[in-house]
């Protein structure tokens, strides 16, 4: 049995932890099965790079972060389309080398693009299993995603920070959280950082109502402030415009998120100091933490176990302490977005968090 893997898409921590769970799981339990390490995610596999895996690789990598893979971002529109004069897709070059490559099954470890092009090399015949990756913690069908609970560890850490000296100068301070298109990582590290006001994308703001809670906050002498503020927040304003029109918008201000426009309105209406601080990469960055090792141990041997049942097209869903799966073509185009009425919405509403809107 040979079994392809690569990790695709943005990096995070976990990775390794993953592979190693895979790793131990297959040359433990499935005889005579060998590992074929693809380079540089589905980059690798359009190219046809390979090579075996011995089971030493696996060792010693549980807290590294990165991918020792390697990983590149190829978006899943492009994979149906010709480039120039190649006569074949991308798609279409994959599966010719994972034949070439006399695979049995390929395991893909990524986000949600990466799963959409799980679902479509599941379409065209490969035997497919998906692994839950991504900081932002957008995977459908999910509970969790490997990942991110250490950047959610990272994000708290930069807010408690700020914190200390936000206070110290009387500033009102904007830390702008990863997260395009959804708010996990904002909402997570903002409650846990004790932010005072926080952004995210699924609600877009109206600045007026940041103001009266800055303003609220300094009358009752409170001089600082902070805010999470997700990369992928909006104003109510912007919400109406397509995402075109409102990138093009922020980069004729020279901006590709709404945090320093923000920072740069609140001076101006509410007279405070204010600095934008945006950790990034950071935040993908390092050790994964306790937690998530537990859960990508756990990933990547049930991924084993799936190889070794012959249980493919499917992707790992985490289900509290129990691992599970779907099928990929059920959750590929559809993300896990933070509902208006989460839980976690609530408690920090009822502690007098501001969202940004009326109540
Ligand atoms: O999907 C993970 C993520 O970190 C997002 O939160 C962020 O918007 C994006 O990747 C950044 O991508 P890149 O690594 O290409 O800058």
């Amino acid at each position: 049995m040979k079994i392809g893997v690569l990790t695709s898409g943005g990096d995070c921590p976990a990775l390794n932890a993953v592979l190693r769970g895979l790793g131990k799981y297959v040359y433990t339990n499935i005889p005579k099965a060998e590992i074929i390490g693809i380079p540089d995610g589905y980059g690798g596999l359009i190219e046809g790079e390979s090579r075996k895996m011995k089971e030493s690789d696996f060792s010693g990598i549980l807290n590294v972060g990165g991918t020792i893979l390697g990983t590149s971002r190829q978006p899943f529109k492009k994979m149906t389309v010709r480039d120039g004069d190649d006569p074949v897709t991308k798609a279409e070059k994959m599966k010719e080398n994972y034949k070439a490559m006399k695979l049995d099954c390929l395991v893909t470890l990524g986000g949600a693009g990466t799963h959409k092009s799980a679902a479509l090399l599941s379409s065209l015949g490969l035997n497919v299993i998906g692994l839950p990756k991504t900081i932002d913690n957008d995977i459908y069908g999910t509970d969790v995603t490997f990942g991110f609970h250490t950047a959610v560890d990272v994000a708290t850490e930069c807010i408690d920070r700020i914190h200390t000296t936000a206070a110290s100068h009387g500033r009102t301070m904007l830390v702008e959280i990863m997260g395009n298109k959804v708010g996990w990582l904002t909402l997570y590290a903002g409650i846990a950082g004790g932010a005072d006001i926080i952004l995210l994308p699924e609600i877009p703001f109206n600045v007026d109502r940041v103001v009266k809670k800055i303003t609220e906050r300094a009358e009752s002498g409170k001089a600082f402030s902070i805010i999470a503020i997700a990369e992928g927040a909006m104003t109510e304003e912007e919400a109406t415009l397509k995402k075109k029109e409102r990138l093009a918008r922020r980069a004729e201000k020279g901006q590709t998120t709404v945090t320093q426009e923000l920072a740069d309105l609140l001076h101006e209406k509410v007279g405070v100091d204010t600095r934008v601080v945006v950790p990034g990469h950071i935040q993908r960055g390092g050790a994964p933490s306790p937690y998530d090792r537990l859960i990508s141990t756990q990933v990547g041997s049930y991924a084993g176990y799936l190889i070794k049942q012959g249980i493919f097209g499917v992707t790992v869903a985490i289900n509290g302490e129990t691992m599970t799966y779907n099928k990929l073509e059920d959750i590929a185009g559809k993300m896990k977005f933070v509902p208006a009425d989460h839980p976690l919405i609530k408690a920090a509403r009822d502690i007098g968090i501001s969202f940004g809107v009326k109540r």
